[in-house]
């Protein structure tokens, strides 16, 4: 069983992959892990963004372990983070780089401690579109622009950064712009997806329109 869940940030895409991942047993990847390794790594070595070529060398050497490593670094999550990651995700090359680590990810899908999964549960944005068009559910969940960064902002303060509503929004606006698009792999449903607004509704309302779907494909 692989299901994709596609969509904009802080939409409800890793609430909702975390849940099924546990109650189905799959293997979850979310894939804006390998954006944020590579975006963060050249943050670290002092890279400019717009540097393609050097992007292009890290994503090629990416490893698992590595990117694992720099996932407990504290900007990993940051706005820091999460702007080097929607930059660098724009360059085709850097995405082709990435392709192979996601894809083979399905093929003997396990838990961290190496015990197998029943399947895979990707969170991303070309995951049913790119990464794994063959998938028996596809997922695209949205939310309002200003819904989004409500959430972010909440996360954010729970979490002790110290942030505003308006930079929230402002930083949302610009990576939405630059995730549907970009040239390659822009962020949009895939034809066969099933669309969820989640505006108004809260994450029981959510699962309990999901679960059905997903049970219909065991
Ligand atoms: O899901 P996230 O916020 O961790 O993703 C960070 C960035 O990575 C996002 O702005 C765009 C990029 N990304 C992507 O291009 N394709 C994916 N499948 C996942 C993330």
């Amino acid at each position: 069983m692989i299901i994709t869940v596609d969509g904009p940030a802080a939409a409800g895409k890793g609430t909702i992959s975390d849940y099924l991942s546990k109650k189905y047993k799959l293997a979850y990847f979310d894939t804006g892990m390998v954006y944020r390794a590579v975006g963060l790594q050249m943050v670290l070595i002092g890279e400019d963004l717009s540097n393609k070529d050097a992007a292009l060398k890290i994503a090629q050497n990416m490893t698992f372990p590595q990117m694992m490593e720099l996932s407990i670094h504290p900007d990993f999550r940051s706005d820091i983070g999460s702007h080097a990651a929607s930059v660098i995700s724009v360059y085709p090359e850097v995405r082709t780089a990435l392709l192979k680590m996601q894809q083979n990810f399905a093929l003997n899908p396990v838990f961290a401690d190496g015990t197998p999964a029943n399947g895979v549960i990707y969170d991303g944005r070309d995951t049913g579109t790119v990464i794994c068009p063959q998938a028996d559910l596809k997922l695209f969940v949205t939310a309002s622009t200003e819904v989004r960064a409500e959430r972010r902002h909440k996360e954010f303060l729970q979490k002790g950064i110290i942030t505003t509503y308006q930079k929230v929004l402002d930083d949302m606006i610009a990576r939405d712009e630059r995730d549907c698009n970009r040239s390659a792999a822009p962020l949009k449903p895939a034809d066969d997806a099933v669309i969820i607004d989640t505006s108004n509704l809260d994450i029981e309302a959510v699962l309990a329109y999901i679960i059905p779907l997903v049970e219909a494909k065991i």
